[in-house]
């Protein structure tokens, strides 16, 4: 699979969405009225390399000069400040008054009150729409400096610098911002493409090893939708989480197979049977049913397993390739089985959102390493069956 930007030296460069924003409307007088056409690109680099982030002013310099940004607000997952002075001492070299904004870490902080501070801290600087946001951390940063940047004065540029594993692979990348809201997850949000992201694997050296695991997950999930390749370099690592130089080339190869898989339908239009949901029908769930103790990925690891249980109840998966599969999540000691007190509240929360879809429950389903399909007629006696099955190691696991 090809990604779906071009390949530079340093990174990618997409063309989804655009903050150097060149746009068009065409108006057609149509008699009775107008019909109206809105056309806008963006275009942003997404740079990617062992220890990039010590040289973070000669790629941030010229963007800051690009939008004519005033200033820079900084927000900052409080969980990393550890990064900061040395991030801090590069920014500072360029010549703009730069803020920080600590953001308390943890989910909760994926919110209303997580986005009053940050449109506050922008009301304080003076923001104007030229200044230039920048988010440091997690997923929860990453989400929530969409929506800030979406939102206040209808948008301003924002550049995502991700530090776990788990955003520089899949929340960094794709434009999708969120917010948490009445106890639904990514309630409120935008797609709200980034100026630029910066993608520094070295900078996750400091993530706990379970925060690494986590982020693994959703790479052993674009893997089994997209490179086999890489599903097989994460079996030679087997199960040693990869960290440093050798983090590199995954975290590069993940980000290229999940840009491919967006490049069809980057604002999500299309139908619901999107690939990229592998692990996440039953994983989203799983996530709201544990209170999220546990993980996101965790969770979709979950997902993938009864997925991959399915697929090969229904003879769509070999004994082999099912095993390949729970193999490699077990590996990397995510979970590949759900216990029996949360299946009733998973399928009730499943049944949830086939309600509100108002159509079938789509089930994305791994057959083999780089092989998925989508099911649509999954029903509750299948996901106990599946679910039994992974219960019973000699049973599920060759
Ligand atoms: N927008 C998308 O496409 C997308 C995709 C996947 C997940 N998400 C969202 O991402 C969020 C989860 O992201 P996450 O797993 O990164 O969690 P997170 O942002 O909450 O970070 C997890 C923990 O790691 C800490 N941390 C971050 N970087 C660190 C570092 N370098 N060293 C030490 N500690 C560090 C944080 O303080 C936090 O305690 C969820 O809200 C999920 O919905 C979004």
């Amino acid at each position: 699979m090809t990604a779906a930007g071009t390949k530079t030296g340093t990174g990618i460069v997409t063309a989804a969405g655009a903050r150097a924003v060149e746009g068009r409307l065409d108006v057609a007088d149509t008699g009775t009225g107008f019909t109206v056409s809105v056309r806008s690109t963006d275009a942003y680099p997404i740079h990617l390399g062992h220890g990039i982030a010590d040289d973070l002013a000669s790629r941030l310099a010229p963007l800051v000069a690009r939008l004519g940004s005033p200033s820079v607000v900084i927000a900052a997952d409080t969980g990393v400040t550890h990064l900061l002075p040395r991030l801090l001492q590069q920014i500072r070299a360029i010549d703009v008054p730069v803020t920080v904004t600590p953001i308390p870490a943890g989910e909760t902080s994926k919110s209303l009150p997580g986005l009053q501070i940050l449109w506050q801290s922008l009301v304080e600087a003076g923001a104007s729409r030229r200044t230039l946001l920048l988010g440091l951390g997690g997923g929860m940063v990453c989400d929530l400096i969409a929506v800030a940047a979406a939102t206040y004065m209808r948008g301003l540029p924002y550049a995502l610098i991700p530090t776990t594993v788990l955003a520089q692979v899949d929340a960094a990348v794709g434009g999708k911002g969120g917010i948490d809201y009445a106890g639904a997850k990514n309630l409120l949000g935008a797609f709200h493409h980034p100026a630029m992201v910066i993608i520094d694997p070295e900078l996750t050296r400091t993530l706990p090893a379970r925060q690494v695991r986590n982020g693994l997950a959703e790479v052993i999930k674009v893997a089994l939708i997209a490179d086999p390749a890489l599903f097989a370099d994460l079996e030679r690592h087997s199960g040693q989480a990869p960290h440093g130089p050798a983090l590199t080339p995954i975290v590069r190869a993940a980000v290229a197979a999940k840009l491919a898989l967006l490049a069809d339908d980057p604002f999500e239009r299309g139908d619901l049977r999107r690939l990229l949901n592998l692990g996440h029908c039953i994983g989203h769930p799983l996530e709201a049913a544990t209170g999220y103790r546990m993980l996101h990925g965790e969770a979709v690891a979950a997902g993938i397993a009864t997925a991959v249980a399915v697929a090969h109840a229904r003879g769509l998966a070999t004994s082999a390739d099912r095993a390949r599969i729970l193999n490699l999540l077990a590996a990397y000691q995510l979970p590949i089985s759900i216990t029996p007190a949360l299946r009733g509240r998973i399928w009730q929360r499943v049944e949830i959102i086939r309600r509100i879809r108002n159509g079938p429950l789509y089930l994305v389903v791994p057959y083999r390493p780089g092989e998925c399909g989508v099911l649509d007629d999954i029903c509750h006696a299948e996901f106990e069956s599946a679910l039994n099955d992974l219960a019973h190691p000699t049973r599920a696991r060759p």
